[in-house]
């Protein structure tokens, strides 16, 4: 194990706070969804029982619907807002908030999985099922609620379900939403972190809003569907689900649980043929689908992209995806970019709007490697180990000079260090 192996170590032992880990102290101080999917990927590469009491740990916070929270607040802390008195949601002993994240978790199931026949560490079968149960659940909470035409494509009724807050794929649908006038906007994170790296206090406005909304709807799905201005059917959330699936599918396998694997696969088919009319010829790339305007969300951002993690794309499709890929990379020090330099939306340091994360890299690069471009995959992989190398575990970069921005001691970037450089080791 080299040093800075250890010290990712040191950083997800630090944000243990007893068998679920806080992505960065301060800033983030309870359990996040996606966030603790990676980071049991990451701890499966040295802890196999700690992985699996990550996931347990978000399990706790699963609605009886199948929707699992973005966060689950398994302690109070008023270092976040908003925090449970403001979400309002009906889920207990554990309070959490009502909305979603990308589903990572059945992609972080079957990587504890793996490690575990790998290492011939023996879990318990009954823990395996009840992470199996959940995860099935929540994919097909996501077709229920969230695709109930049957379309393929998942949506997205808040911009932080995404994963990708701030992406400049959300301002033409924001700016349809109102600012809140019934709760008040007391902002946290501008005392944690520079505000210029943050979202504008306009929009965090307009992100309450969409929670009291939801709150006035009692959490209903159908209720929440119907009356939300906020509907976008997301290919980057998509990808992941498909993705996520077919894990899922493998994981059902091994199990012997044959109805729900074919179930499953037919989820995923429906995603990938979805997800493959929403490639665009024009642009070289994919494109989400705004459900209230009618209209294809042309920003361009990382999620462009993402559908590589689901698709096994035709030569032609794939060169032209690679090509304007590596466009963006072009002239700097840190990629893949979260929006692209000759974008109008760039701004190198805030938040979804230019910056690097390690684990969008980590999404991609798996995308890249299912679809044979493994050398601008290892390219992207040995970009980010560098960048880690030289600035920390941060929450994301700077890609025109490299520097470390947000949080820092970041769990998920920690989580991603591991990963990359234990693929390292074995190619
Ligand atoms: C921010 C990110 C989100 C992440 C959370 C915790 O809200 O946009 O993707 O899950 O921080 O790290």
């Amino acid at each position: 194990m080299t040093d800075l192996q250890d010290a990712a170590r040191r950083v997800l032992s630090a944000n243990d706070r007893g068998g679920y880990t806080v992505p960065t102290p301060r800033l983030y101080p309870f359990q996040w969804n996606w966030d603790s999917a990676f980071v049991a990927m990451g701890f499966a590469l040295f802890d196999v029982e700690r992985a699996v009491t990550e996931l347990e740990w978000l399990v706790r916070g699963q609605w009886a619907d199948g929707m699992i929270p973005h966060i689950v607040f398994h302690q109070p802390s008023d270092s976040y807002f908003p925090g449970p008195d403001v979400w309002r949601t009906p889920h207990t002993p554990v309070p959490t908030s009502g909305i979603t994240q990308p589903p990572v978790f059945a992609m972080a199931l079957k990587a504890i999985l793996d490690a575990a026949r790998q290492k011939k560490v023996q879990l318990e079968p009954g823990r395996i099922a009840r992470l199996f149960d959940a995860a099935l659940a929540f994919h097909r909470w996501w077709y229920a609620a969230r695709d109930p035409d049957g379309t393929g494509l998942v949506a997205l009724l808040h911009p932080w379900e995404s994963g990708s807050d701030n992406s400049p794929a959300w301002d033409a649908a924001l700016a349809r939403v109102p600012v809140t006038t019934t709760t008040p906007v007391r902002r946290k994170d501008t005392g944690h972190v520079d505000a210029a790296m943050r979202p504008r206090d306009e929009d965090y406005a307009r992100f309450i809003h969409l929670v009291d909304l939801y709150a006035d709807c009692g959490w209903d799905p159908v209720e929440q569907w119907r009356r939300t201005p906020f509907r976008i059917a997301d290919i980057q959330t998509t990808a992941i689900l498909a993705r996520a699936g077919e894990d899922l599918a493998a994981v059902a396998d091994g199990l012997g649980r044959t109805d729900e694997a074919s179930e499953i696969r037919a989820m995923v088919v429906r995603s990938r043929t979805a997800l493959a009319g929403a490639w665009r010829d024009a642009l070289g790339r994919f494109v989400s689908r705004d459900l209230v305007s009618r209209e294809d969300v042309t920003a361009p951002t990382q999620a462009s992209f993402l559908p590589l993690l689901a698709l096994d794309l035709a030569p032609a499709r794939r060169d032209a995806a690679e090509r304007e890929m590596r466009g963006w990379c072009e002239g700097l020090a840190v990629a893949f970019p979260s929006t692209p330099r000759s974008s109008p939306h760039f701004e190198a340091k805030r938040y979804w709007r230019g910056p690097v994360w390690a684990v969008i890299n980590w999404l991609l690069i798996d995308g890249l490697e299912r679809n044979g471009l493994a050398e601008f995959a290892a390219d992207l992989r040995q970009g980010t180990v560098a960048a880690i190398e030289r600035v920390g575990f941060c929450e994301y970069f700077d890609p025109v000079t490299g520097e470390g921005c947000g949080g820092e001691g970041f769990s998920w970037t920690a989580a991603a260090y591991l990963h990359f450089t234990a693929m390292s080791a074995r190619t």
